[in-house]
């Protein structure tokens, strides 16, 4: 196939691209800044909050499947203001995903696969672990609501148009992941009792289900994330351990809510896990890393100094380089 990737110069882009051209694909990568990145596919800079310039770009491009990768989070901070953080992803997603949607559209590409977000966005009530099917929040806390509605926005517009869309887990696996200083740091405590439960998926696995999805996904929606689903009272210590850093400091919760405000107490506590069982099942779907015990270990070994001894197998790109 021929597929147009934007957000292609990115931490999953280029594991993307990298596993797509393995695979034989062809591949137009879009950048906003950093071009150099891409490898073995056509780069093509592009503005994706530029309507006119997407709609060029995917005539132009006349590919067979477009995959929406883009995202604003390099060196984002979190703050008491998630919305914040977000904003300009929050257009990516919104504003974006409709121009893409719109040019794939008049360009008559019906494979459409998009980046969503698993963890954190489900009803916190009831089971831990939430299905694709299960309900989605329906009363964000404020700090968070433009980035649940932006992230709400692409899932539904992206299903309605018949296209794929994947709910990744955290990211680990990059350099510039955003979790490793603040852990270092002992920035990120456990807040409470510690029973919020994320989702994490290593970005080499995140890449595969990403090819499998483009090549033999059905419409709708794909939880991408690894077999554990757990609360921050276990992975935390596990990432500080495999960072080389102390254990995570304990908190309470109304000392987390006047420092770090509600959305992180509700992140520590009340969040909610999902499961990957449909893309395992549906795309056939199996992670080389089903557990971050062993992933985060794998991943954060050169940060520690110590070799990882892993190898990509698909990918040229390695846990811990710097995309
Ligand atoms: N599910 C998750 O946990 C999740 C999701 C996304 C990112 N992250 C993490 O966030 C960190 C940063 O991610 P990243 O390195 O991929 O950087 P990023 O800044 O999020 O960029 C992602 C991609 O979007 C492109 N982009 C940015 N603004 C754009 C715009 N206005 N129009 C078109 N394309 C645009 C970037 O291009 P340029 O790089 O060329 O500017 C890049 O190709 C990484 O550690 C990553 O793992 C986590």
């Amino acid at each position: 196939m021929r597929i147009f990737v934007a957000g292609a110069s990115g931490a999953i882009g280029t594991r993307l691209v990298d596993q797509l051209i393995d695979q034989g694909h062809e591949v137009i990568g879009t950048y906003k800044s950093h071009g150099e990145r891409i490898r073995g596919a056509t780069a093509v800079p592009l503005d994706l909050l530029d309507a006119a310039a997407v709609r060029r770009a995917v005539l132009e491009a006349q590919p067979d499947a477009i995959v929406h990768q883009a995202t604003a989070l390099a060196d984002m901070r979190f703050s008491r203001n998630f919305d914040r953080g977000f904003a300009v992803t929050n257009r990516l997603r919104t504003e974006g995903t409709d121009a893409l949607l719109a040019a794939a559209r008049e360009a008559g590409v019906t494979r459409f696969v998009a980046q969503s977000f698993a963890s954190m966005r489900h009803a916190r009530t009831g089971g831990m672990v939430k299905t694709e099917e299960d309900p989605l929040d329906p009363d964000p806390l404020p700090s968070t609501r433009e980035s649940h509605a932006a992230m709400r926005h692409l899932d539904g517009a992206v299903v309605d148009a018949g296209g794929i869309v994947l709910r990744y887990g955290g990211f680990y696996g990059a350099a510039n992941d955003g979790l490793i200083e603040p852990v270092r740091k002992r920035q990120f405590p456990i807040v409470g009792d510690g029973a919020g439960v994320f989702s994490f998926v290593h970005l080499d696995d995140a890449a595969a289900a990403t090819v499998l999805a483009l090549e033999a996904g059905r419409p709708g929606i794909y939880n991408v994330v690894d077999d554990e689903p757990a609360p921050v009272r276990e992975w935390l210590p596990v990432m500080a351990e495999a960072l080389g850093a102390k254990p995570p400091r304990h908190v309470p919760r109304w000392v987390a809510r006047l420092i770090a405000g509600d959305a992180a107490v509700a992140i520590g506590t009340t969040s909610r896990g999902v499961s990957n069982a449909k893309a395992k099942r549906e795309l056939g779907w199996t992670p080389r890393f089903p557990t971050w015990r062993e992933g985060f270990r794998v991943a954060y070994a050169g940060f520690r100094g110590e070799p990882s001894g892993y190898e990509p197998e698909r990918a040229r790109s390695s846990a811990g380089s710097v995309r």
